[in-house]
């Protein structure tokens, strides 16, 4: 059998609820078309810090990059968001992306047929919505220098960050996204906030520039406040309008319990994570939704290994559950079952099981 080796990063609050759920149908999707995973479990994370004292350690970097493919479930927690920024959770998580290089973040959003009811738009708004955000993941804001605290001219405190992008990093998450659209409808939006913003003027015009190997492809732009109000089609963008623009798209399709993420780099292991966090108001309840982990594991088949029969058996193995009814709390209206995240798995389990699901 083909074998790969997947790091497993449960990390915090609901992580290891999602992470056990997903890494079982990860296993079965597999086995069923001839594929074997060895998996190693990492500490990463607030679970990190308290183990090690720091949010990545360098045996969970390291693990991560000789692996084939990463699985994250979410960090951070109230416990260490006291802690001075180079011991935060979160501060591991922009490590472990930059360390592996995966500066492309794909970010798909549809609503389902089944889960139209969930969503916050009407019905008729709501139908047919199929998002992909590409978010620039290892530069701008987040990476940006100079930053950090000190003093303004009055001698009063401040805290600052720097919005940065050189033309290597635009150019290349432009043309993941010229392909993404490409494969899609075609066309692409690139949202900006090139009224006010420097970094954002540069943007556009870098865009613009490696649109011409692109004559097939229609590109638009928009600013950023205008995209939030009016979310469509494939979206490039940078690292934290990607961030904001993805959790509004969630609340479209019902809930941010069901949207998966990749992030992929030139050449290494590719980072597959939903793009919620680490609930601390769920966890340690069996309430977490484990679909957005459930679909990331497909997307880690598909984008990660190009295993694309394995990822489809998920995919399919997920709308039949939904078919069949069953619900966690975040998307349940009435008339459906109501399950927790370990009885939502094992329902998933069942479908994948089954040679040639329903719908
Ligand atoms: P969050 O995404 O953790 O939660 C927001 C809301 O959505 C909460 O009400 C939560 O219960 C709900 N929710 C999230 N995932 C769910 C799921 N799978 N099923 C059902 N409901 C779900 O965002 P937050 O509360 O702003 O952040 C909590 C912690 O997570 C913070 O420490 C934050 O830094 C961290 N965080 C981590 C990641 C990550 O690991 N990639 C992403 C976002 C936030
Ligand atoms: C996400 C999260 C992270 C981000 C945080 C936790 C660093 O919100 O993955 O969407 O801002 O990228
Ligand atoms: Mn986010």
């Amino acid at each position: 059998a083909k074998t790969y080796n997947i790091t497993l990063l449960p990390g915090d609050g609901i992580g290891p609820e999602v992470i056990s759920v997903a890494k079982n149908v990860l296993n079965l999707a597999a086995s069923l078309e001839g594929i074997e995973f060895k998996f190693k479990e990492m500490p990463m994370g607030g679970a990190a810090l308290d183990l090690t004292g720091v949010p990545l350690p360098d045996e969970t970097l390291e693990t991560a990059k000789q692996s084939d493919a990463v699985l994250l479930g979410a960090i951070g927690g109230y416990k260490w968001d006291k802690n001075e920024k180079h011991l935060k959770p979160e501060t591991g998580l922009l490590q472990l992306r930059a360390g592996l290089k995966v500066f492309a973040n794909l970010r798909p959003a549809s609503v389902l047929p089944q889960l139209v009811d969930a969503s916050t738009l009407k019905k008729e708004v709501a139908e047919g919505v199929d998002l992909m955000v590409v978010r620039e993941l290892t530069g701008g804001i987040y990476f940006g220098k100079p930053r950090g605290f000190g003093t303004n001219e009055n001698g009063e405190e401040i805290g600052y960050n720097t919005e940065v992008y050189a033309a290597y990093e635009i150019d290349r998450i432009a043309r993941i996204a010229f392909e993404t659209a490409r494969k899609r409808n075609g066309k692409l939006c690139s949202v900006d906030k090139a009224n006010v913003l420097e970094a954002s003027m540069f943007w556009r015009k870098r865009v613009i520039a490696i649109a011409e190997e692109y004559p097939d492809v229609e590109l638009t732009h928009m600013y950023v406040d205008n995209a939030a109000m009016q979310l469509f089609d494939t979206i490039v963008t940078n690292n934290i309008f990607g961030d904001i623009l993805s959790d509004e798209a969630s609340m479209i399709t019902g809930s941010i319990g069901m949207l998966p993420s990749a992030s992929l780099g030139e050449s290494g292991p590719g980072l597959f994570e939903p793009i919620h966090g680490s609930a601390p108001d769920i966890a340690g309840q069996d309430k977490a939704n484990p679909l957005a982990t459930i679909l990331s594991a497909a997307m880690l088949l598909k984008y990660g290994l190009g295993e694309v029969k394995a990822a489809e058996r998920i995919e399919l193995a997920v709308l039949n559950t939904l078919d069949r009814g069953f619900r966690t709390g975040d998307i349940y209206s009435d008339g459906n079952k109501l399950v927790g995240c370990k009885e939502m798995g094992e329902e998933v389990l069942k479908s994948v099981d089954t040679k040639t699901p329903a719908s």
